[in-house]
């Protein structure tokens, strides 16, 4: 079989991960969230008590900075400068700070480029939301995943009271609508469906049916 990059994009909460992470594993490939590289970018500045609107000092903390990412049990492993933080890039701090960090033109070009080395070999599947647009143009899937605010907003509040955080849900609604306005009007690679993508509006099918939907366009190309 051939081995192909797969790319799934689509707006915050949307389930790309979850489905990229269970492709990866029906087929065999790697999988990588690039959300994760910006939340740990995020947090570490949050960390230094940079200004995340500027851009340089943002930099000179990327070029010192060793993200990398691995496989782990359910979800995969972030590591920070040989630190784990898997649970801390997930709190509310960083995922309202992550979009201004996201926006700024050379930290997206210094993370593309960091991508696009995970994506050499194919056999990858990348959620995150320019990757179908620029991280690999040329992926042979390509998967736009959406869902109305509400059902997404539901499906995350749902996730943390399993998990046993506090969790409001209408809070939930104005952080994810905010963050798709932030990633979508920036200047800089905005979330935005790719010509070639298919889009699949995941709001009233199961993680199942999505899945499906995907390994289908994959079998046509492997
Ligand atoms: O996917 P996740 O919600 O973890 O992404 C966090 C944030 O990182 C997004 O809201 C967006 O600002 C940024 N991001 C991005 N480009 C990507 C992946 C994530 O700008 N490829």
């Amino acid at each position: 079989n051939k081995k192909i990059s797969i790319a799934i994009d689509g707006p915050a909460a949307a389930g790309k991960s979850t489905v990229a992470k269970i492709i990866a594993e029906k087929l065999g490939y790697i999988y990588i969230d690039t959300g994760a590289m910006y939340r740990a970018l995020t947090y570490k500045a949050l960390n230094n008590q940079i200004d995340l609107e500027d851009e340089q000092k943002l930099m000179n903390v990327l070029e010192n900075t060793v993200i990398e990412l691995f496989p782990g049990e359910n979800s995969q492993l972030i590591f920070l400068d040989n630190q784990n933080v898997t649970e801390e890039i997930r709190t509310s701090a960083v995922t309202n700070s992550v979009s201004v960090v996201a926006k700024h033109k050379s930290v997206r070009e210094e993370m593309v480029r960091r991508q696009q080395m995970f994506a050499t070999s194919g056999g990858v599947v990348m959620d995150g939301r320019d990757i179908g647009t620029h991280v690999i143009p040329n992926a042979e899937v390509k998967v736009f995943l959406l869902a109305s605010v509400d059902e997404r907003a539901i499906r995350r509040h749902t996730e943390n009271l399993k998990k046993g955080y506090d969790s409001d849900l209408e809070l939930l609604k104005q952080e994810i609508a905010t963050r798709d306005k932030l990633d979508s009007e920036r200047e800089v690679a905005p979330l935005k469906k790719a010509a070639d993508a298919t889009e699949v509006d995941t709001t009233s099918l199961s993680i199942e049916e999505v899945v499906n939907q995907i390994m289908e366009l994959t079998a046509e190309k492997i």
